[in-house]
């Protein structure tokens, strides 16, 4: 694998249907998928100084799990995602914050309005558009931050993104060759979008279910596997997901499974 699908590596052109693929479960998303990313986003946001009185832009935000740390963190929140079924969730979990459904290509915030952006997995090598409109909104001395997937080799959902490129249309796999390895172009990305790295690194994520069950629909609830569902059925993806994570069920502890995210920190130059 080199890379996600389209649903989870939007361009300009089809960002309505992303949504559309990333809100069609968007409970399970939230709730069974969705919290994985948490010790990414403290990470994040402790290296960002986020703190009382921060203006802060999450890109791409889902179902807002990270924007709400950073509100009780007393930031003031704003967030965007394509997905309005993920945005009402959003919107329920922290009611003060600013949330809109809309395109991470066109931005609609005003230059220079934030003192911190952050995309967590939202922005992906192909996005380059996205750090520009980053850019445009944050303040000169604003700071932004970014996760994607780290190494493939300490990556445990690899072969749930196998089984997602196995049963997509074409159309999708193409899409997917391009987006695993925005590690590795995240630095030349922000360079032509105007910002100066300053800092790198990487962290551990869990999943973590309590059964196989659960495993199957969390997985069939992320954005990816959508195309696949529409191409071979429901049950036929849930069956070659069952495949992949029976083997990881613990009696003892339910499936746990590792992977790393890839994270930078930027400034404007
Ligand atoms: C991997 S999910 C990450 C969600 C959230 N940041 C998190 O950490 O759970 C990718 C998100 O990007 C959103 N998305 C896809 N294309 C988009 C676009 N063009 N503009 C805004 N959001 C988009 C999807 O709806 C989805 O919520």
């Amino acid at each position: 694998m080199t890379a996600m699908s389209t649903n989870e590596a939007p361009d300009r052109s089809d960002w309505r249907e992303a949504g559309r693929g990333w809100g069609a479960q968007a409970t399970d998303w939230a709730y069974l998928f969705e919290p994985y990313a948490r010790p990414a986003n403290d990470l994040l946001l402790d290296r960002l100084g986020v703190g009382a009185g921060t203006r802060l832009l999450d890109v791409a935000c889902g179902s807002g799990l990270a924007a709400n740390a950073a509100a009780r963190r007393g930031a003031t929140v704003s967030g965007l995602d394509a997905a309005s079924a993920l945005i009402d969730i959003a919107m329920a979990r922290t009611p003060e914050a600013d949330f809109r459904v809309g395109d991470m290509f066109d931005l609609p915030f005003t230059d220079r309005s934030f003192d911190v952006v952050t995309s967590f997995n939202g922005i992906w090598n192909g996005c380059d558009g996205a750090l520009v409109e980053a850019r445009r909104v944050l303040t000169e001395s604003g700071r932004l931050g970014l996760t994607y997937w780290g190494a493939y080799e300490r990556m445990g959902l690899l072969p749930y993104f196998g089984a997602v490129i196995q049963h997509s249309p074409a159309s999708h796999q193409a899409a997917t060759t391009r987006l695993g390895d925005t590690s590795a172009v995240a630095e030349a990305m922000l360079t032509a979008a105007g910002f100066e790295l300053t800092d790198r690194g990487t962290v551990e994520v869990v999943n973590e279910w309590p059964d196989v069950d659960t495993a199957v629909r969390a997985l069939a609830s992320a954005g990816p596997s959508i195309p696949a569902i529409h191409a071979i059925g429901r049950d036929a993806f849930c069956q070659a997901l069952r495949d992949i994570v029976a083997p990881w069920h613990d009696p003892r502890l339910g499936v746990r499974v590792s992977s790393e995210f890839g994270w930078v920190t930027a400034r404007p130059c």
